[in-house]
């Protein structure tokens, strides 16, 4: 692994890495390599290993084996964590301040000198204005997921690790989130079931299953694997489960 810099366009990366809950196996070798600046979709079915994957790129998990690294950086070193923006698939910003609060406490912390213009801009961008004094307690759960994208992304991260950023968001707001990470010059990872955002959002995808590897490539390799009318779904379950 590099240590403390990047020599290589390379920037999210695990090389062979496991990872155990337990006796329970949730990553067997996976090896991931994603260049600076392209934005990939983690693809996979329920318990594939998606969410460990992202978990250990931020640090929150040490892989048993094998290496993961940030721009070369290791997730755990303080260079990684400035760089990265992290959406949890269980976000639970601060349920007692308000939604301008959590903003400025984590815009605080983050060191974001604009702040409150980032905060309006965010706010105003996810349709989150007319919430910004009322406690996250009392939200509903698609406006607190918006609040944790806002969250994720008010420091303007350089690597953004999102674990299914659209969950519980209607479908007008899943538009908006979609064109906003479009635009955002970073490297992304984004875990998702939802292929049609894979499809717009993403350069490539990677498809993993038990823990492992299944089919990696550009989008349009990805595309370009359907048969005749076949859905990108359908592409996707097949090489999941192996089918022929
Ligand atoms: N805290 C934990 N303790 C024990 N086992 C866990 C834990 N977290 C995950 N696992 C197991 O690890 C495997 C991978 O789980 P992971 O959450 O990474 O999958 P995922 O791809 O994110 O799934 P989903 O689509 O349901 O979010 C699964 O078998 C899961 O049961
Ligand atoms: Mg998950």
């Amino acid at each position: 692994m590099l240590d403390g810099g990047n020599a290589s366009s390379s920037c999210i990366v695990l090389d062979s890495v496991k990872k155990a809950y337990g006796n329970t196996p949730a990553l067997d070798g996976l090896s991931i390599d994603i260049p600076q600046g392209e934005k990939f979709a983690l693809i996979g079915p329920n318990g594939a290993g998606k969410s460990t994957t992202l978990k250990l790129l931020v640090g929150l998990l040490r892989p048993d084996s094998g290496t993961v690294s940030i721009m070369g950086y290791n997730p755990t070193s303080i260079q990684a964590k400035k760089l990265i923006g992290y959406l949890p698939e269980d976000a639970s910003p601060y349920a007692t301040l308000s939604v301008r609060e959590n903003l400025e406490y984590i815009g605080a912390l983050r060191g974001v000198d604009d702040a409150g213009e980032r905060i309006d801009l965010l706010l105003g961008e996810l349709s989150l204005s007319e919430y910004e004094r009322s406690k996250v307690g009392k939200l509903s759960r698609g406006n607190r997921q918006k609040l944790a994208v806002a969250l994720a992304l008010i420091h303007r991260p350089k690597v953004i690790l999102l674990d299914e950023p659209l969950n519980y968001l209607d479908i007008p707001t899943q538009e908006r989130v979609v064109s906003m990470l479009e635009q955002l010059n970073a490297t992304v990872l984004v875990s998702t079931h939802i292929m049609s955002i894979a499809e717009r959002l993403t350069d490539g995808a990677i498809v993993i299953s038990r823990g492992r590897k299944v089919w990696s490539g550009s989008m349009k390799e990805l595309q370009a694997q359907a048969r005749g009318t076949e859905s990108i779904e359908s592409v996707v379950v097949r090489l999941m489960t192996g089918a022929e």
